[in-house]
């Protein structure tokens, strides 16, 4: 049984081919019916807000010949005490396959452990995997154009820089997925914000190098970037550090001036939702070199490209 849980569950080999295939259904939507998930049921359960993730993940699985089968974790047993070994034993009667948001990784892993389907991560307090792949995707169709057979390899050696919370999902997937693809991830943010001991212990379980850099100087890090993202500096869940937490960052903001000691070339990129004044400019969301629909399009091709690939890893 295959997942989906963090970036390294797919090998560098069949992220390209994700990548391709990604291309494919892109190119083609709207044209054919799919039916790489005919017959088939996929549960969509979310224990956080979303609105990308939630409906592109919909609309995916139905344009992959699925029902997709949407679970509000509140409404379900599961709020009331049913242990999640035991949710995922039962669900896996009924459904073909699972796609969970949630706070605690580790219910992701149990819930992969326990039943018997395929499980994606479509968000954990630890990862952000479909996020990032689709990142990765975004930025290669630049790098790449009209060769998907090369978007992977047109990825290496690129510098990232990523900027603010440093210590959030978002940054711990660049970190985990720049090491497998061989991607440049410069990291700045306040000190007490570099990526912790849990994703470095990834990395070594992974048998990854380090590969990712952590500064106090946003300019240190944009300097020569291909491209800069950023997310925002309050995640779900942190309201109560929100003060603390603007001011600490305030330094990290994606503006222009910011974004010119970047390549020319390069790109802005936010997983959204934004908050224009906070971690970005206003002007740079809005600015040539801003390609965040572009991003949240591709999340749709890419899950679709995920969701095929793990049905028919199972056969
Ligand atoms: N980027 C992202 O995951 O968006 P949602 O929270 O709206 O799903």
């Amino acid at each position: 049984m295959r997942h989906f849980l963090k970036e390294t569950d797919l090998s560098p080999a069949e992220t390209a081919q994700v990548f391709a295939a990604a291309a494919g259904l892109k190119a083609g939507r709207g044209r054919a019916a799919g039916s790489a998930l005919a017959q088939q049921s996929w549960g969509l359960m979310f224990f956080k807000k979303s609105t990308r993730t939630r409906v592109s993940f919909q609309v995916g699985v139905h344009e992959l010949g699925g029902l997709p089968v949407m679970l509000n974790a509140d409404d379900l047993q599961l709020s009331r005490g049913e242990t999640v070994a035991d949710t995922a034993r039962v669900l896996s009667r009924y459904l073909h396959g699972m796609v969970i948001r949630c706070h605690e990784h580790g219910l992701l892993e149990e819930f992969a452990r326990c039943g018997t389907m395929p499980v994606v991560n479509a968000l954990s307090d630890f990862l952000h995997p479909c996020q990032f792949l689709t990142d990765m995707f975004t930025l290669a169709e630049r790098f790449a154009p009209g060769r998907p057979d090369q978007y992977a390899a047109a990825l290496k050696g690129r510098k990232v820089a990523f900027l603010g919370d440093t210590a959030c999902n978002m940054a711990n997937s660049f970190v985990l997925g720049g090491a497998a693809l061989g991607v440049e991830v410069a990291l700045a943010g306040p000190a007490g914000y570099e990526p912790g001991a849990a994703i470095r212990a990834q990395l070594q379980r992974d048998g990854l190098p380090e590969t990712f850099s952590f500064s106090t100087d946003p300019a240190a890090a944009v300097r020569d970037a291909d491209m800069v993202y950023t997310d925002v500096w309050v995640s779900m869940g942190m309201e109560a550090e929100k003060a603390e937490r603007l001011k600490l960052m305030q330094p990290y903001q994606v503006n222009a001036r910011l974004l010119a000691l970047a390549k020319p070339s390069a790109y802005f990129m936010h997983c959204l939702p934004a908050h224009p004044g906070e971690e970005v400019s206003a002007e740079v969301l809005a600015s040539p070199q801003s390609i965040i629909f572009d991003q949240a399009e591709n999340r749709l091709h890419v899950q679709k490209a995920i969701l095929a690939h793990l049905a028919a890893a199972r056969g």
